[in-house]
């Protein structure tokens, strides 16, 4: 016996991952159902060799349904997420809303898989921002060895990390550029996004920071250990899918560079490519598709006494946003639900 499992917001970038990577890694689904808004009722969606038509999430009721996978943004959650954990259907949700939530587990399976079972105080588990799940998919094994102090991270990110208005406005902008006369100024993205790129992410706090880079300190500590100092610098650059994070670490104690890439090497989820030599590194465009969260250029920070720097890239739209997802599922179906 399989589980019913409902993708919301089934239309958008993560939701469309959703699908595939249900179907990619056969996860025991006996009915699914894929919703969105009203203005999508009956367009099409693949799931594996299926087509599923699209459902309107307002008249949906999830009574005996068993997982609701959310990808719909803060507000339609705000709304939609709670009666679907009234009717009893486990919610996995992708927006900002719950993670920050006392009484949400905020999960990243390779990290802490066991959070999963404080799903029932609201029948509800967050997945993390984009950026911070890659980032602590490297950090964790690391931490259990050598206890980070502080971290500094510089990201990358991606245009589909700002939905599907974001990729239509860096794939318009950049045909624009070539065609004065069809000007496409910026409206999703503060600036122009083709050719350049931004030091904005989310809105901005009374300090100076961004949303988005709070997020990562916030959801770090929450996720891995509370006692981790975290920094972010958080950048849109004009790449359609992948995030890339320049990351400094520093430790309590001292981890060499090639200790700490055997570390990676065998750490769940991790792909170190690593070769000191043209190319031997992965970039955005190369991680797209994959499961994996990839390290390259991990080396010793001689200007500290125990630090190390490393470059991780993965899919933002995977591990970043569907496949985290996926992952909480299973996971909650391994320790909890037992079917399949
Ligand atoms: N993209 C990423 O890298 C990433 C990473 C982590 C988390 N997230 C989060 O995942 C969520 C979805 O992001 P996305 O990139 O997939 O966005 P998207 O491509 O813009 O898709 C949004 C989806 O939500 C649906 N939706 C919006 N408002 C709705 C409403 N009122 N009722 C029902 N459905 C509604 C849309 O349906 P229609 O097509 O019918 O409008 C569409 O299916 C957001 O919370 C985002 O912050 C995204």
């Amino acid at each position: 016996m399989g589980y019913k499992i409902a993708v919301v917001g089934a239309t958008g970038n993560v939701g469309r991952e959703m699908l595939n990577i249900l179907a990619e890694r056969h996860f025991p689904v006996d009915e699914i159902v894929a919703l969105a808004s009203r203005r999508s009722l009956g367009s099409e969606v693949s799931f594996g060799d299926r087509t599923l038509t699209t459902k309107d999430l307002d008249t949906f009721d999830f009574t005996g349904w068993d997982i609701a996978l959310f990808a719909v943004g803060s507000d339609a959650t705000k709304i939609y997420a709670p009666k679907a954990a009234k009717a009893g259907c486990i919610v996995i949700d992708n927006s900002s809303l719950y993670r920050y939530d006392p009484d949400v587990p905020l999960v990243v399976p390779e990290v802490n898989p066991e959070a999963v079972l404080g799903y029932a105080k609201k029948n509800i588990i967050a997945n993390p921002n984009c950026s911070t799940a890659q980032m602590v998919v490297a950090l964790k094994p690391l931490h259990d060895r050598a206890r980070i102090k502080r971290v500094v991270v510089s990201t990358y990110q991606s245009v589909s990390g700002a939905g599907k208005e974001g990729i239509d406005e860096l794939w318009d902008q950049t045909k624009s550029i070539y065609n004065p006369t069809d000007d496409k100024p910026a409206k999703k993205f503060t600036k122009q996004i083709a050719f350049n790129v931004i030091p904005h992410i989310d809105v901005f706090l009374e300090d100076g920071q961004t949303k988005e880079e709070w997020k990562m300190v916030a959801e770090t500590k929450k996720i891995v250990d509370p006692s981790i100092k975290v920094t972010a610098t958080c950048v849109r650059v004009p790449v359609f899918v992948g995030h890339a994070e320049a990351i400094n670490i520093e430790f309590e104690d001292h981890l060499d560079e090639a200790e700490a890439r055997d570390i990676l090497r065998e750490a769940p989820g991790i792909m170190v490519i690593d070769k000191r030599e043209d190319g031997g590194y992965v970039t955005p465009v190369e991680c797209v598709g994959d499961f994996a969260t990839f390290i390259s250029r991990i080396r010793q920070d001689p200007t500290i006494d125990n630090g190390i720097n490393l470059w991780c890239v993965s899919d933002n739209l995977r591990k970043g946003a569907a496949l985290n997802a996926v992952q909480i599922a299973e996971t909650l179906g391994q320790r909890v639900l037992k079917k399949g």
